[in-house]
């Protein structure tokens, strides 16, 4: 008997998984601490019990497109919504990458932009962010004379949370055009810093913004994201997802979460409010952190010598709090990412750091 080969080009690449560890206070995976509001739950079950469960969802999603694109003020053929922004980005990279095209990154940042082009048999071409995390005139325009057929720009850039300029995306976005490149900004974590990318799209641009549910609309559970691009890069993207790809729970819960933008906009300022607390905290600690503009902080220790990032972890996973572990990601030697979490979580993790790190 034989065994069914993997692909060859996968069998050497390994799952992207953050760990899901049973801990008191998880700010591991930069979900938001609060849920969302009591009225949205109210309102979905009473949406499911009119869901026609015998009948295949609408394949277009058009009520969620049209409630998206009147939130972000745009043409509802400007929207593609999927199952998370994760596949948001599978479908692009299924679109305009695959086997013989070229993804690029700028290192450190978002690792299944180039997991999912892996996976896709697009070849990555990785760019170096600077000693700041800020990706220089000069690295965009070398990655560029690659000719890459899509252009990753992560801001605020997990895990550092570094922004990225409008100047810079839009010097960046007419770069791309010059060269027939697609650029893609992730924007997960885009309502935590104060500007978008969305203002940038137009037809006849070459840009896809990716957003979603799962942090700032307090949604990860239900997995849902979306792009605002120009109609062609929406039409094309419809080319390769699978019929009926959002079910109908899905596309009510996203429409019924924007009814809710207030409520929405009231938990993302008491993230960022707690981001700065906490910023202002670690200042007093032995820690080095970066500039955030998103619901999490990159830090280590001053002394990377006597307190690795794994020992960091570790002890921090002792007193049952978990973080996400960076410090084996390129250019991340002994970082740790914390989420902002509640006001008592954040006190919690705080007062922890400063016993461990003495
Ligand atoms: C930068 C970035 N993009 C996209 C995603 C994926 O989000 P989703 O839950 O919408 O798939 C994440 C999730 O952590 C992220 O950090």
């Amino acid at each position: 008997m034989q065994s069914p080969r993997i692909r060859d080009d996968l069998s050497l690449l390994e799952g992207y998984h953050s760990p899901q560890v049973d801990v008191q206070i998880r700010l591991n995976t930069n979900e938001s601490p609060i849920p969302p509001p009591q009225q949205w739950v109210e309102d979905l079950s009473e949406e499911i019990k009119k869901v026609e469960w015998n009948r295949y969802p609408d394949r277009l999603t058009n009520q969620l497109c049209n409630d998206i694109a009147e939130f972000h003020g745009v043409d509802p053929n400007m929207v593609f919504a999927a199952n998370g922004s994760n596949e948001v980005i599978q479908s692009l990279l299924l679109t305009y990458g695959g086997f013989g095209r070229k993804a690029s990154v700028f290192e450190p940042t978002y690792a299944l932009h180039s997991h999912i082009s892996a996976i896709t048999g697009t070849e990555v071409i990785v760019g170096e962010c600077n000693e700041d995390f800020a990706i220089e005139s000069q690295t965009l325009q070398k990655v560029l004379e690659k000719r890459p057929n899509v252009l990753f720009l992560c801001s605020p850039n997990n895990p550092t949370g570094t922004v990225a300029s409008r100047e810079f995306v839009e010097s960046a976005a007419t770069q791309c055009a010059a060269v027939g490149t697609l650029l893609i900004v992730d924007e997960a974590y885009g309502e935590f810093s104060d500007w978008s990318a969305v203002d940038l799209v137009r037809e006849g641009s070459q840009i896809a913004v990716t957003k979603t549910f799962s942090k700032t609309w307090s949604m990860a559970g239900i997995r849902l994201g979306y792009m605002i691009a120009p109609q062609v890069v929406v039409e094309n993207v419809r080319t390769v997802v699978l019929p009926y790809h959002l079910d109908s729970v899905k596309q009510v819960a996203g429409s019924l979460a924007l009814r809710h933008i207030s409520d929405m906009r009231s938990r993302v300022e008491l993230l960022v409010q707690e981001r700065q607390r906490m910023a202002k905290k670690l200042l007093e600690l032995p820690v080095q952190q970066w500039p955030s503009g998103a619901n999490f902080i990159l830090f280590r220790s001053v002394d990377n010598a006597q307190k690795t990032g794994e020992d960091l972890w570790e002890a921090l996973l002792d007193r049952s709090i978990l973080v996400r572990n960076c410090s084996s990601w390129p250019k991340l030697e002994g970082c740790l990412r914390v989420t902002i979490g509640t006001p008592e979580e954040n006190d919690s993790f705080l007062a922890h750091l400063e016993a461990i790190l003495g």
